[in-house]
This record gives structure tokens, C-alpha cells and sequence, in this order.
């Protein structure tokens, strides 16, 4: 009696394991994405076409991993290309490209070329598109998403994975590139992260469990700003990365906020996993570590002339641009945007834990672990 109940039980859990190793295949049935142009993967292209800077509908965008223009910044693919298929998930269609809910059965990309987390920058650029904007979409959205694919509001939100940024690096960039100081833009930070904070919110409101939060760039890193802020002064600059270093210091600064409001929001929502990513860290390992490969880690790859190849005048796919030869070996693909090698670097830092807080990997097991429980204690 005693064995076979046993060996019963035995069975049961081989049975549930099968279950969960399954389920750990596919973490999560869809991914929403929120985002400017670090994200974006068609839907600026799709709304303006081709006439803007970086040219973006041009090769040599694409030419690493798809052969052709996507719209995305990049060589290849982006960090939310890596995530959908570290997750067993298609490329996640960007919003504005799809023509019907069908092309939406894993989750959609609202990400936009040049958004900013704020309705309006403080350039005063009116910015369309905003991550207020993404959000209305969403909401519009949703509901056919729901219908065409027979689930209920709360199976989706459940399953799937948000991705809340990275969003603000805009809101600094637009002052920032004309001619404002790092002490005004500091200014704008508490605003920045409320618009994201909000945004979140508005998103648990609608059910949905798993956010990923990206933090930003170090942008004292990145060709355009070393650039625009290059110094004479070698104090400015952070003898063994070359970074400039109050750049940088104004993305720790920005983070930090952020990650404050991530704490704040987790304890006001204990039930939602409010995952905070480091791609801040997990770029600047790149930049600190020459052992992954990067040999130019702060030059452009495509671009025109100037010391960091990089040249307001001559952008990437326009006129006069040159391209390098091995983009793997560049971190920056166009002076603005990272290539792909980096993008994986980073993507695969964050989803194997090491850049995520808590660890994105631990996520994925912990829903196993709910369903286990959930099993177990309503057998
Ligand atoms: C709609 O989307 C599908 C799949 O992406 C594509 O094959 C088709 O050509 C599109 N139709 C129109 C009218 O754009
Ligand atoms: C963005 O806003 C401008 C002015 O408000 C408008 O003309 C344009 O159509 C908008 N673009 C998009 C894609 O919504
Ligand atoms: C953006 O504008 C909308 C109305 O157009 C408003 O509801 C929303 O609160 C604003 N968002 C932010 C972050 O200011
Ligand atoms: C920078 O651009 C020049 C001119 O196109 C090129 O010769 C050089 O190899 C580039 N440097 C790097 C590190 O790519
Ligand atoms: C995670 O990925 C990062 C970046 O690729 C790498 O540096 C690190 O060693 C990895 N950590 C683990 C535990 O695999």
C-alpha cells in the first residue's frame, strides 16, 4: 500500500516536472515593448519613411543580420530581438507595421525613433509618440488582441513580459545635443522617472505582472557625446575606459532616481515583478573589458570624420559615410546606436542575471515554482 502510494506520487511529480520544463522552454507567451529608437524595429520608418537622419531605411543598417533596412539602428538585431528569442518568441512586429492583430500573436513593439519619456521634451520639441502616446496605443489595442486570440485579459497580462524602456535618454539628449548643460538637463530627471513611474502603473492597472526596466546609457561613452563634449582638459576623462566621466555621472545620477522609483513601486505592488535592467553596467563592461572583442569600443563604425568617426554632417547611409569593415568589433554602430555585438552583450547579461535586479532568470523560475505550489497544494 504504503509503496504504491509511493510510486503514485513519484509519478505525479515526474508528471509536473515534464509539465515545468516545458513551461521553462517559453517563459512568456508575449512581450510588449516601450521604447525610442533602442527598441525601435520598424515603427518610425513605417511612419515617416526614409527622410530623416540616420538614414535608417538604408543600408548599411541591417546589413549583419538581416541583409536589409528593418528600421532598426542598428547593424542587427536589437536587445529586444534577443530577449524575444532567448524566450523561444518570434521578433516581436513593431506596431505601426502590422495590419492586423494576427501579426500580434507574441506581443507588439510600440518603441518610436526619437521618443521621450515626457509628453514634451524640454527642448521644447513637441515629440509625438511619447511613451504616454505608446501607452494609448496599447490601450486601443488590446482589446482586438484579446478577441482575435480568444484569452482573457488577465491569461495575456499574466504571461507576458513588459519592456518599459529604455526611455528618457531623449528628454536629455535634445537639450543636451543643443547646447544646454548637464546641470539643467538634471533638472528634468524627477520628471523623466515620473513619466515612466506612471507608465508602469498603468500598466499594472491593466494586469500585467513582469516589467523589465532599463536604466540608461553611459553616454560619456557613446561617439556623439564625446564628440559634441570633448575637452582638452584629460582630467574630464576616465583614465581607463576614455569615457567622459560627469557624462556619465549624469546617467548614474538618472539611474539612481530611477531605481528608487523601482523600490517605491515594488512596495506598493508586492505581487508584480518590477525587474530593474543594468544596461548601464552592463555597458560599461564592455568598455572596461577588452577581453570581449571590442577593440574600438568608442569609435563609430558607420559615420564620417572627426575623431571618434563620428560627424553631425556626415551620418550613417547618408552621403560621404564610410563603414567599417568587422561592425563586431565596434561597440557603436552609427555614433548614436550600438551595433549588434553589443546589443547581444548586453541582452545576455541582463537575461542571464548578471545585469538584472532581481535576476530576470530567477523570474522565469519562480512562475515555475508558483504553478508548482499551486499543484502541489490543490493536489
Ligand atoms: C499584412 O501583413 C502580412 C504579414 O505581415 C503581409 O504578408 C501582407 O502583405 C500585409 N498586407 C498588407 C495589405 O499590407
Ligand atoms: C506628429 O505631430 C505632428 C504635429 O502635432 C503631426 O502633424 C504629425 O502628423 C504627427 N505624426 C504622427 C506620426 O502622429
Ligand atoms: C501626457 O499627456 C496626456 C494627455 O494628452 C496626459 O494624460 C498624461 O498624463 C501626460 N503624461 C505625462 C507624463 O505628462
Ligand atoms: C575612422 O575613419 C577613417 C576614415 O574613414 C578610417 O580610415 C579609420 O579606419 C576609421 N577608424 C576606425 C577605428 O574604424
Ligand atoms: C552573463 O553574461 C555576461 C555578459 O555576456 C557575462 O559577462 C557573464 O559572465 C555571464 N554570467 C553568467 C553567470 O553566465
Amino acid at each position: 500500500m504504503a509503496s504504491s502510494h509511493v510510486l503514485f506520487s513519484l509519478h505525479i511529480l515526474t508528471f509536473i516536472l515534464l509539465i515545468l520544463s516545458k513551461q521553462g522552454d517559453c517563459c512568456f507567451t508575449h512581450i510588449f515593448c516601450f521604447g525610442d529608437s533602442i527598441s525601435d524595429t520598424g515603427n518610425l520608418l513605417k511612419a515617416f519613411g526614409n527622410h530623416y537622419h540616420p538614414a535608417v531605411g538604408s543600408l548599411p543598417y541591417g546589413e549583419t543580420y538581416f541583409g536589409h533596412p528593418t528600421g532598426r539602428y542598428s547593424d542587427g538585431r536589437l536587445i529586444l530581438d534577443f530577449i524575444a528569442e532567448a524566450y523561444k518568441l518570434p521578433f516581436i512586429p513593431p506596431y505601426l507595421a502590422g495590419n492586423s492583430t494576427k501579426n500580434f500573436f507574441h506581443g507588439v513593439n510600440f518603441a518610436f525613433g526619437g521618443a521621450t519619456a515626457l509628453n514634451r521634451s524640454f527642448a521644447g520639441i513637441s515629440t509625438n509618440n511619447s511613451l504616454d502616446t505608446q501607452l494609448q496605443w496599447f490601450k486601443k489595442l488590446l482589446p482586438s488582441i484579446l478577441e482575435e486570440q480568444a484569452h482573457n485579459r488577465d491569461d495575456i497580462m499574466r504571461n507576458a513580459l513588459f519592456l518599459v524602456g529604455e526611455i528618457g535618454g531623449n528628454d536629455y539628449n535634445y537639450p543636451l545635443f543643443q547646447g544646454g548643460t548637464i546641470d539643467e538637463v538634471r533638472r528634468f530627471v524627477p520628471n523623466v522617472i515620473s513619466a515612466i513611474s506612471l507608465a508602469i502603473q498603468e500598466l499594472i492597472g491593466l494586469g500585467a505582472k513582469t516589467l523589465l526596466v532599463p536604466n540608461n546609457f553611459p553616454i560619456g561613452c557613446v561617439p556623439v557625446y564625446l564628440t559634441l563634449f570633448q575637452s582638452k582638459n584629460k582630467d574630464d576623462y576616465d583614465s581607463k575606459t576614455r569615457c567622459i566621466k560627469r557624462l556619465n555621472e549624469f546617467s548614474q545620477y538618472h539611474n539612481a532616481k530611477l531605481l528608487e522609483e523601482l523600490e517605491k513601486l515594488r512596495q506598493q505592488y508586492p505581487g508584480v515583478a518590477i525587474i530593474y535592467a543594468d544596461y548601464y553596467e552592463a555597458s560599461m563592461n564592455i568598455y572596461r573589458n577588452p577581453m570581449l572583442g571590442f577593440t574600438y569600443p568608442l569609435v563609430t563604425c558607420c559615420g564620417g570624420e572627426g575623431p571618434y568617426n563620428f560627424s553631425s554632417n556626415v551620418r550613417c547611409g547618408g552621403q560621404g559615410s564610410t563603414v567599417c569593415s568587422d561592425p563586431s568589433k565596434y561597440a557603436s554602430w552609427d555614433g548614436i546606436h550600438f551595433t549588434e555585438a553589443a546589443y547581444k552583450e548586453i541582452a545576455h547579461g541582463v537575461l542571464n542575471g548578471s545585469y538584472s535586479s532581481p535576476p530576470i532568470s530567477n523570474t522565469c523560475s519562480k512562475i515555475e515554482h508558483d504553478s508548482l505550489n499551486l499543484l502541489l497544494t490543490s493536489a
